[in-house]
């Protein structure tokens, strides 16, 4: 169906256009749905309606203005343009989108291709693993890298031995740092076979963690962030990435 509003009345898309009718695929691909190439699948599969009635022919266009497009019946729509993944970093790829050596860098592991503007919100070091988050939406970035964002940040940290509790006490009340005082942190023992410790703090300071066990006399072995504000890594493996939800974007803003 195609509506009637003009090309000039058309609302943006942001991404520099306006949201003017489409092939399906294209549709499902930009709502978040799947990759161009699984939305054909999903469509051919029988999975897609558009105002209620299915559709498996490829070629078949939308109009994002009026058509009601649902995959298993639940109805999808186009987001802002901008788009939000986590990935699940492996050890030794560095947290940059440009090689400066022969060695890996997050750039190659991420869809780039599908979203060229995906640029990561904060770092981790190259030999730490886990929760990072990459957007095309410059202003979230802004806002949870912000120091008064407070955005808790929780690492399991691998150590030669389990620090004393008073050691432990001393990271819970905040460090003395080269830059300063930490801020109180969450800390709690997980495993003493293997000796592990979680620690959530509020703040993003360079090298924080390791810095902060230096300070106890417990180098950190191993490094791993496994929640990122309301948000965990789940069933993710290492080197993979998926989509946000409009619901967990949201999450991580309020
Ligand atoms: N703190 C560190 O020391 N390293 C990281 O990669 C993240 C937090």
């Amino acid at each position: 169906m195609m509506s009637d509003v003009p090309y000039e009345e058309r609302p943006d898309d942001g991404r520099g256009g306006k949201i003017v009718p489409m092939r399906l695929q294209k549709f499902l691909a930009r709502a978040g749905v799947a990759s161009r190439r699984s939305s054909e699948n999903l469509m051919t599969a029988g999975r897609v309606t558009v105002n209620g009635e299915v559709v498996t022919e490829l070629g078949t266009k939308v109009d994002p203005l009026v058509d009601v497009v649902a995959v298993d019946g639940k109805v999808v729509s186009l987001s802002d343009g901008s788009v939000t993944i986590m990935l699940n970093k492996p050890a030794g790829v560095i947290t940059t989108m440009k090689a400066q050596s022969d060695k890996p860098i997050v750039a190659e592991l991420i869809p780039l291709d599908r979203y060229p503007g995906l640029y990561p919100i904060g770092r981790l070091d190259a030999d730490t693993t886990g929760l990072l988050l990459f957007s095309t939406d410059g202003e979230l970035g802004n806002r949870l890298l912000h120091p008064s964002s407070h955005v808790p940040k929780t690492y399991r940290a691998r150590l030669k031995d389990i620090p004393k509790a008073s050691e432990l006490d001393k990271l819970r009340a905040g460090i003395q740092l080269h830059d300063g005082m930490t801020q109180p942190a969450e800390v709690e023992v997980v495993d003493r076979k293997h000796p592990t410790v979680r620690i959530t703090i509020h703040e993003g300071r360079y090298h924080q963690v390791k810095r902060m066990f230096d300070a106890i006399g417990y180098p950190v072995m191993k490094l791993h962030r496994e929640r990122f504000g309301t948000l965990e890594l789940g069933s993710l493996k290492q080197g993979e990435w998926r989509e946000l939800t409009p619901q967990e974007i949201e999450s991580l803003s309020s």
